[in-house]
């Protein structure tokens, strides 16, 4: 089929890569151009795992453009897929995604094509895109005779680092429409994933429990909702281990062991279960703002939603009691943070938990040095003002420090031989902000070790 993409970030890159990938014939749009002279050369704008070989093996079913002319027209299927990021009062600024649609509108000349939304909108913004496509439609002088279209919404569940694999082998695929020859479209276009019937990327095989995948195929409203609940239930699930671990620590529990017992029944599950400093990245703050702004348009409250907020910024603020705790005074302190991005595998800044910690060991006197194995760059450009010190190497964020923080758990840092680093410390105190390291062997190494809860 015929895909058009318009934004190549995340959601849109991993969408059009991933669509042409499986054979169809994919157009993106992004409106910079030295993004599109970069994926046109081969080169992913964005650091996620697999996504340049992916490039490769999809390269001659993939165009990449600034121009909607040259990719609106003739599509089947227009995806959606750019920011809306959280406006001031929590809710989602939408001027993107109205540009977006006035500009498909321009170019829609083929008898049916479905819009998609792909970006995570509020509940109501598929009939709202609509509206503007309608609106900007009969607007044109040059309006083509025998076009249709309808909006559908497709929620995206990927997860940054693991964007490849979320999209071809997904736990299900969602489709909203109130447009039942859109669902039809939809369905034909999603069949080789939904029977999982393509042959497997090189660098990914397909998992062995990879079966069919469940197809959730509803009215456009559900399908909004969908998105929305599902990630803030996995918000919350993180809060709630955030919340156990608390109490875990007061009573002498250990919150690691209380997490795995409590996973393995089959309707709890195990995974969003990890405790430590919390949450982070473009989706869980964004997605429950979002949530709780849409529930009081109709004056409804949304306590556990809310709840979860809480639990997860007092983690952070918990990680930098636990070190006043150990050190009593902060002034003066050199304290070093490992793990910048948000969580491993992603160069993501926004939200990260360590941006957090940092600026608050700062306003209290101490001395920060950083250190990431791929988000230094970002960190660079995008934090500016952040007066910390940037370490190059291990042994660097060790030297000299009071304490250091496991923030992110990169790979990298599990499997660092731990024994080098303790005696380059001036006070070998290591706070587990994600309670992923032994802490018998730490201990026997030398370290002081605490952990978030506990
Ligand atoms: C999330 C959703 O998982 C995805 O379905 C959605 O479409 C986009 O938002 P992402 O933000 O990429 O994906 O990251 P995810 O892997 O879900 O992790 C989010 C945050 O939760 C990270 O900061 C991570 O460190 C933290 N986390 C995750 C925990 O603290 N504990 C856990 O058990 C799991």
């Amino acid at each position: 089929m015929k895909v058009c993409v318009i934004g190549t970030g995340y959601v849109g890159l991993t969408t059009g890569v991933s669509l042409a990938f499986l054979g169809h014939e994919v157009t993106c749009v992004d409106l910079d151009q030295a993004k599109v002279d970069m994926l046109r050369g081969g080169k992913c704008p964005i650091y996620e795992p697999g996504m340049e070989d992916l490039l490769a093996e999809a390269a001659q079913n993939l165009t990449f453009t600034t121009s909607y002319a040259e990719a609106v027209p003739g599509a089947d299927v227009v995806f959606v897929a750019v920011q809306t990021p959280s406006a001031e009062d929590g809710s989602p600024d939408l001027r993107y995604l109205r540009r977006a649609a006035e500009s498909v509108a321009q170019s829609l000349n083929h008898d049916f094509t479905v819009v998609v939304n792909k970006s995570t909108v509020p509940i109501g913004s598929g009939n709202w895109v609509d509206a503007i496509l309608r609106d900007s439609f009969v607007q044109r002088e040059d309006r083509p005779e025998g076009v249709e279209f309808a909006v559908a919404s497709n929620p995206e569940f990927l997860r940054e680092g693991n964007a490849i694999a979320d999209t071809l082998y997904p736990d299900r695929i969602v489709i909203g429409s109130d447009n039942p020859r859109s669902l039809e479209v939809l369905n034909r276009l999603y069949r080789p994933i939904i029977n999982q019937t393509f042959t497997p990327p090189s660098f990914l095989p397909r998992p062995e429990d990879a079966n069919a995948v469940p197809l959730v195929s509803t009215d456009l409203a559900s399908a909004e909702l969908i998105k929305y609940a599902a990630n803030a239930f996995l918000a919350l699930k993180i809060s709630y281990a955030n919340e156990i671990g608390q109490l875990a620590a007061k009573v002498g529990a250990d919150i690691t062991e209380v997490a795995r017992g409590m996973g393995l029944d089959q309707r709890i599950g195990s995974r969003f279960l990890q405790p430590g400093v919390g949450w982070g990245g473009s989706c869980f703050g964004k997605d429950t703002k979002a949530l709780i702004a849409t529930a009081s348009e109709y004056n409804l409250d949304m306590p556990i939603v809310k709840a979860a907020r809480e639990v997860n910024s007092r983690q952070r603020a918990i990680a930098v009691e636990r070190l006043q705790d150990e050190l009593r005074i902060l002034k003066g302190r050199k304290i070093g943070l490992l793990g910048l991005a948000f969580k491993p595998n992603t160069d993501d800044l926004r939200d990260a938990p360590a941006l957090d910690i940092a600026n608050s060991l700062i306003a209290r006197g101490a001395r920060v040095k950083l250190h990431d194995p791929v988000a230094t760059g970002r960190f660079r450009i995008e934090q500016p003002e952040l007066a910390a010190y940037l370490s190059e190497t291990i042994d660097d964020v060790f030297a000299d420090c009071d304490a250091v923080v496991l923030v992110t758990e990169w790979a990298q840092y599990l499997e660092l031989d731990w024994s080098k680093f303790v005696g380059l410390m001036r006070t070998p105190i290591l706070l587990d902000g994600r309670h992923v390291l032994d802490a018998d062997r730490m201990r026997r190494l030398g370290y002081r070790y605490v952990a978030v809860s506990g």
